[in-house]
């Protein structure tokens, strides 16, 4: 599978969910409570830095960075996709510089240098992923901070499946067929290709966490849509997503 293939589903899925985007991702709930958490722990590190950069990799319409806007930081929103980018918007205290490009190309061609480089549910999206995270922590001041947030461990759990089969057959009916003559033929919608490390193998925690010159903080935790399933992967102790942050 190419890369340009995987950029390209990306642009098309992002174009397609643009508008609906924040609507649809408030099932968020789940891990709202680990999010702050993560983000009052940055602030606190961050803080006492001179004039703090962020960059948000793969930021889409904002819904999970504008809270350090919000707290006035500066920050570098960066995403392929025009369509998610023009949702981003935000008239609050902080400083937010937008920049529509690929990941891979930004980082080619940039030497700027952050105090934190942001992945909120977007590594997964990413097909050379471990090359991009070398380049993100070659990126780094030093002391420099990297967030990972909301992403899929390796397992997989039939509940998982289950549950976002159903959430396919309640939002989009006409698409169960494909998605199953697709698995069958081995053939690869848009949604499937870009959200890659999701839908194919998932990513690799033990070697992100081997890349990680210093981990602060790790979760690992269920995430599902339905509520039902949510209590079950908890009563299962099944934790199929993680978060980390680590430090240069
Ligand atoms: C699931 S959304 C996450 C958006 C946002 N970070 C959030 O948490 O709400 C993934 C985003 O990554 C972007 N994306 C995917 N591949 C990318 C790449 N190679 N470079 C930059 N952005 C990318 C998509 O356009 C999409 O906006």
């Amino acid at each position: 599978m190419g890369q340009n293939k995987i950029l390209q589903a990306n642009r098309n899925l992002s174009k397609e969910i643009s508008r609906s985007y924040n609507a649809e991702h408030l099932f968020c709930n789940q891990i709202w409570n680990s999010y702050w958490t993560d983000i009052k722990l940055i602030d606190s590190i961050l803080k006492n830095k001179k004039e703090p950069v962020i960059l948000d990799v793969g930021c889409g319409t904002g819904l999970l960075s504008k809270a350090f806007l919000e707290l006035g930081y500066t920050l570098y929103a960066l995403d392929l996709s025009p369509d998610m980018l023009d949702l981003y918007k935000y008239p609050g205290k902080g400083k937010l510089i937008k920049i529509c490009i690929e990941v891979e190309k930004f980082f080619e061609e940039n030497t700027q240098k952050y105090d934190l480089i942001m992945f909120a549910a977007s590594l997964h999206h990413i097909y050379e992923y471990k090359k991009v995270i070398r380049m993100a922590l070659g990126m780094l001041k030093e002391d420099g901070l990297i967030f990972i947030f909301n992403e899929p461990l390796k397992k997989r759990s039939l509940l998982e499946l289950l549950d976002a089969f159903i959430n396919k057959l309640i939002h989009s009916p006409k698409k169960v067929i494909p998605t199953v003559y697709d698995h069958l033929f081995k053939k690869t919608s848009d949604a499937v290709l870009a959200d890659y490390y999701l839908n194919h193998e998932r990513l690799d925690m033990g070697w992100i966490i081997k890349e990680m010159p210093k981990i602060i903080q790790i979760h690992r935790y269920p995430l599902v849509t339905y509520s039902v399933m949510y209590q079950l992967l908890e009563k299962l102790e099944i934790k199929n997503w993680f978060s980390l942050i680590a430090q240069k």
